[in-house]
């Protein structure tokens, strides 16, 4: 396991892209070092000062509540400098283009940008025109690594390995960057993963990633040693993929009764924002089997292990 503010040899990369491109080992320096700096988050005084004198400018371009604040609250507990905007309050809305912008931020000194983006590469396009690294906070419906490495985290936490336990994701598989996440890294690392949801929200040849499909919930519960349940992503999604919300939830929602047929200490998870009511009841969310609000939690120490990594790759 990493030491705290040890340079982490065996890590070489300057970006954070996507979990698509990583090995296994490179997954588990990721969650080792993530390990190494949650005791930071207990400490009355939360910050160590392993990142002094770097700046890490949180670009925002689509709305975010938990990663903003994750990475914002990371990087201030490893001592960097931190400047934060969005597109409404930027010069992003004026027309220049996104990589004028970040080129011009890091004419002022930035170490790190942490974009999120609604077109799919985005971070790529930034890490391509860039000296400082770039950390992929979410690029459309494409990755979201970081969100899949905090739930990586969450479940060896909780359940001590990660290799030979079922994975289920659920719902909008189609248009979500977690889901892409999750399967690269999670079948990485040797997990089984099984999605379920309407056909129209499952991509044709998701089997070719590593994954088992199945359309009926009360077949892929029982499976399942994890649930994560996923928004439906009206923002991305074109009309017309299920008959209305009400269905929706009657058909794929998660709730109690459905979960009586499920294995003794399943977790039940969500990246956030949740509809309640709509792909999870309030009684799921909050019950028993509900680690929601420690993957959040936890979120923090995988993005300071993040800030640290790539902040250390560039020597
Ligand atoms: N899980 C997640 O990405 O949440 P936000 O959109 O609030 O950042």
């Amino acid at each position: 396991m990493a030491q705290l503010g040890e340079p982490a040899l065996e890590w070489t990369r300057k970006h954070l892209l996507g979990l698509e491109d990583l090995s296994a080992e490179e997954l588990d320096i990721i969650l080792d070092t993530a390990e190494s700096f949650r005791e930071v988050s207990t400490r009355k005084r939360k910050k160590v000062p392993t990142l002094t004198g770097k700046v890490v400018v949180l670009m925002f371009v689509e709305p975010s509540t938990r990663t903003v604040t994750s990475f914002s609250l990371a990087a201030g507990r490893l001592s960097a400098d931190t400047v934060s905007f969005s597109k409404g309050g930027s010069s992003i809305s004026k027309g220049e283009t996104l990589v004028d912008t970040a080129r011009n931020i890091q004419a002022m000194g930035c170490d790190v940008i942490v974009l999120r983006h609604s077109a799919p590469g985005a971070p790529h396009l930034l890490a391509r025109n860039l000296e400082c690294s770039v950390v992929n906070a979410g690029d459309g419906a494409h990755e979201h690594p970081t969100q899949g490495l905090l739930d990586m985290f969450t479940i060896r936490e909780r359940k001590g390995h990660i290799e030979g336990l079922t994975v289920g994701i659920c719902g909008d598989i189609k248009y979500s960057r977690v889901a892409r996440s999750n399967i690269w890294g999670l079948t990485k690392l040797g997990a089984r993963v099984v999605v379920c949801g309407p056909a129209t929200l499952i991509p044709d040849g998701i089997e070719e990633m590593g994954v088992e499909v199945f359309h009926d919930l009360d077949e892929f519960i029982p499976q399942c040693d994890v649930i994560n349940i996923l928004r439906i992503q009206l923002e991305r999604q074109k009309s017309g993929l299920f008959p209305s919300i009400r269905e929706y939830a009657r058909v794929f929602g998660i709730n109690s009764e459905r979960l009586e047929r499920a294995k003794d200490g399943l977790l039940i998870m969500h990246p956030g924002p949740m509809n309640r009511g709509i792909e999870i009841t309030p009684a799921v969310a909050d019950g028993p089997h509900s680690v929601v609000l420690d993957q959040v939690t936890n979120g923090l120490a995988v993005r300071m292990a993040v800030l640290y990594l790539v902040c250390g790759a560039k020597g």
